[in-house]
Order: structure tokens, then C-alpha cells, then sequence
């Protein structure tokens, strides 16, 4: 179980909690973040986009080259950070638990 501290895109902040390893993106749709989901974790939409607080975002394996060409086309719409990622990317396991993200603005 990993645990996960978000701030939802209306700013509250929330403490959530996955219950086996799955995307990040899972935990923060289903939470009801503000996190759509859209293309299902293709990479394709944007709308798992969410800015990883800076102790965690080093934890994060590379973004890969699809997700690298996502975040920069959000970036004609809404602030994109060093520290932005997909979250349907991202692996949630208990070596993230605990990890802090902010859900980014819609695109
Ligand atoms: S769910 Fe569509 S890009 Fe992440």
C-alpha cells in the first residue's frame, strides 16, 4: 500500500492511499483530484498532468521521450515545472509511498 499526499486541483489538500501497485494516475482519478484520465495512461491527453514536489521528483525514473512531447505541448496552455510529470507514467510502489504532488491546472 503506498500512500500519497495531493493537492487537488480546487487546492485541498488530501491524503490518499492505493491499494497495490498501480499508476499514479489510478489513485488520483479515482480520488477524485481533478485528475481525468482521459486517454486511459496512453500518453496521449494531459490531463494526469500534476507537479511533483521537489524531494520526490529526483525518486522518478526519466520521462520518456512521449512524455517529454506531451508536457511540452501543455506548455502552450498551462505552466509546465522542472518538476511536472504524467502521472499515468508514474508507478506508484511502496518505494514512492508518501510521495507529494500538486494536481496542475486543466489545459
Ligand atoms: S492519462 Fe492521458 S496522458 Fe496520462
Amino acid at each position: 500500500m503506498a500512500r500519497v499526499e495531493v493537492v487537488t486541483r480546487d487546492g485541498e489538500s488530501r491524503t490518499l492511499e492505493s491499494t497495490g501497485a498501480c499508476p499514479l494516475m489510478e489513485v488520483l482519478r479515482d480520488g477524485s483530484t481533478g485528475v481525468e484520465g482521459t486517454c486511459g495512461g496512453m500518453c496521449s491527453c494531459g490531463t494526469c498532468h500534476v507537479y511533483v514536489a521537489p524531494e520526490w521528483a529526483g525518486k522518478l525514473p526519466e520521462r520518456s521521450e512521449d512524455e517529454a512531447m506531451m508536457l511540452e505541448a501543455l506548455g502552450d496552455f498551462v505552466e509546465v515545472r522542472p518538476t511536472s510529470r504524467l502521472a499515468c507514467q508514474i508507478e506508484l510502489d511502496d518505494g514512492l509511498s508518501g510521495i507529494a504532488v500538486e494536481v496542475a491546472p486543466e489545459a
